[in-house]
Parts: structure tokens; sequence; C-alpha cells
């Protein structure tokens, strides 16, 4: 398609860093992933960062670390990729899920409080479509009750709550760099950024084999390490992030001027800023809307049309209480392109065909 949902960023220093690293000879545990986890804390504003392999696989270990399993319940919402709530599932947890505001599609803190039991063990906040979740409230109820605040940040690398990022808030936080994400690896990869430096330094160990030292295995770890090459590469996109957390926002400025008489946009909450991962609207008649875009080489996505507590692979294990808000808003939201390449023309060409669609 012409227009496509996301495009993504190579130009010759990442070609230059990647050969650098091929050339070096030294493909994993090296000095890449120690700059890129440096480099990447400090940006987030935590002590401490561990690569990982996916965000899946951060999430993963932040689940094991904490105990998030065995029984253990955990509150996540159900408007999210599914990834969110799996790796606890395969420890044993449960997931208890709530429901999102209608506004910000990120978890209602009122029904959080509703489905606390004295098995909760923790809440999972996830920053969707890169807007911050309600995170200072969560954090009230996580204190009050004794529970984990974990934030699944792979859609929002560089969202601020009250001017701090998001991954600051709660005791360990999951990045992904996916390649359609706001920066990525160009492949698969994750980091877990905490302040807790006990969490830390357990999430490190048993990302590579449960091991401080070569030769003792103090957990049952796992082999959850990122490549030398994607972390070179992942060192430059952090170096552009900033500016194309920039230009996402214009983006989305231009957008919501132009479409907000036809379609719901996105809103942004007082005190947050939005990095606009995806730009996703509520369409009526959204099939034949989106057949529309598709006729005028314009691609849209939906995040995600099936919500997790109804996907078959989560009936088989639990079985999902009703979330009007989330079956109500995943028949209505669609994505249209974003990507910091799109220029003014572009986002006026796109959002002009769904004004006509529309009137
Ligand atoms: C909200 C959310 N959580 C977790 C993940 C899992 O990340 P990954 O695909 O890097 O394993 C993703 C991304 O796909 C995501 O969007």
């Amino acid at each position: 398609m012409k227009y496509n949902l996301v495009e993504m960023f190579v130009n010759d220093e990442i070609k230059e860093a990647a050969l650098r690293v091929l050339e070096s000879k030294r493909y994993i545990k090296g000095p890449e992933t120690k700059s890129f986890e440096k480099e990447f804390a400090e940006y987030v504003g935590a002590k401490k960062a561990v690569t990982t392999s996916s965000g899946t696989t951060a999430l993963w270990l932040i689940y094991d670390a904490l105990g998030i399993k065995d029984g253990a319940e955990f509150i996540a919402p159900s408007h999210t990729f599914i990834a969110t709530v799996t790796p606890a599932m395969h420890m044993g947890a449960r997931p208890v899920f709530v429901d999102v505001d209608e506004k910000t599609y990120t978890l209602d803190v009122d029904e959080v409080r509703k489905k606390i039991t004295p098995k909760t063990k923790a809440i999972v906040a996830v920053h969707l479509y890169g807007h911050p979740a309600d995170i200072k409230p969560l954090k009230e109820i996580a204190e009050e009750h004794g529970l984990y605040l974990i934030e699944d940040c792979a859609q929002a690398h560089g969202a601020l709550y009250e001017g701090k990022k998001v991954g600051t808030f709660g005791d360990a936080a999951a990045f992904s760099f996916f390649p359609s994400k706001v920066m990525t690896v160009a492949g698969d990869g994750g980091m877990v950024v905490t302040n807790n430096e006990e969490i830390g330094e357990k999430i490190q160990i048993l990302h590579d084999q449960g091991r401080r030292e070569k030769y003792t295995h103090e957990y049952l770890g796992y082999n959850f390490r990122m490549s030398e090459i994607l972390a070179a590469v992942g060192r430059v996109q952090l170096r552009h992030l900033e500016e194309w957390i920039r230009r996402r926002n214009e983006i989305a400025k231009l957008y919501s001027e132009m479409l907000h008489d036809v379609v719901k946009v996105p809103e942004v909450m007082p005190g947050a800023r939005h990095v606009y991962y995806v730009y996703t609207i509520r369409a009526k008649n959204r099939d034949v809307f989106r057949e529309y875009l598709a006729k005028n080489d314009i691609a849209t996505g939906l995040y995600y049309p099936i919500p997790v507590h109804l996907q078959p692979a989560i009936k088989q294990h639990i079985s999902p209480q009703p979330l009007p808000i989330t079956e109500k808003i995943v028949k209505e939201i669609v994505s249209i392109p974003m990507h910091p390449q799109l220029s003014d023309e572009d986002v006026e060409h796109i959002a002009n065909k769904i004004v006509e669609f529309y009137r």
C-alpha cells in the first residue's frame, strides 16, 4: 500500500552499527547490550535495565522474579495484546480481567479496586497505544493492598505521566522492541527496567540461565538474552526516539484537527504525553470503512478485535466475566497510518479520505 500503518527506519548509522558488531565477532553478552541497558535506563530514569529477547520474555522475567505464579491472581486489562498475561499463566498464575476507561483505553481504576481478592498479588498496568495508564492511583491501590505494580510499556517508550516516564512508577516494567513499535532493534527484543536493585539483579540472573557466574546456577533460569547486533541497532534508534515522538505528536495533532468532527479521535489526559504507537479512532461501519481506505491505498489495523478474555486459549483456562466497555470498543476501534516518516501532505490526504467517507 502507498500509506502503510508503520514504516521501518534504516539509515547508514544503523547499517554501520550492525556491521560493526558482525565484524567484531562478539554476538552475545558484550559491550553493546551493556551500553544499551545503561543508556535505556538513563533515558527512562530507572536504576537498572536488562535486555531481553522480546517484550514477552521481559514480562516473563518480571512475573517469575516477583512470584506471580502458582495460583496467584493478578489484575490486568483484557483490552491489550495477549502477551500481557500469557507468561504468568504459563507459570500457573490466574489473570483477573478488568475493564478499561473508555477515554484512554487503559485500566479503569474503580474497577481495579472491585476485583482485588486475598489471592491478588499484582496489578499490571498497560500503557496502551502509547497513552499512560492512570498510574498514580493504581500505585496507591497497590501500596494500600501490598500488591506489586507491573507496567507493560511495550507500546509506550517515552510516554510521560505528570512529566515522568512510564516504566518508573511500578516495581518493574517491560518494554518491547518488536519491529512495529515506537522504537525497535530490527528484530525481536525487549527490556526490563526497575528501580528496585534486588529485583533487577534477580532478573539479570534469570535471563541468562539463572547464573551470576559461568558454572553456578542459582535459579532455574532461561536464555532470554538479546543479541549484540540488535542492541547496537537499538542504541541508534534510542538516539532518535525523542525526535520521533515529537513528529508522532505533530501528526496526531493534524489528524485530530481534521477528523474530530467525523470520528472519535484519541484523547490525551491532562499531564500525559501520548507517544502514539498507534493512532486509533472509533469508526462506524468499520468493515466498509476499512475496505474503502484499502481501495484508496491506505492501510488500517485493529488493536485488538478480540479481547484477551474472549480468546479461545484463555477461555480454556478461565470462565470470562463480561467486560462491557472492552466488548463494546473492540467493535469500533481502528488504527490508521502512524509513523514519523509520514509528511503533512500524507496525513492531510489520509484525513481527507476519511472525511469524504463519513460525509
Ligand atoms: C501491550 C503488549 N504487551 C506485550 C507485548 C509483547 O511484546 P513482544 O512482541 O516483543 O514479545 C506487546 C507487543 O507485541 C504488546 O503490545
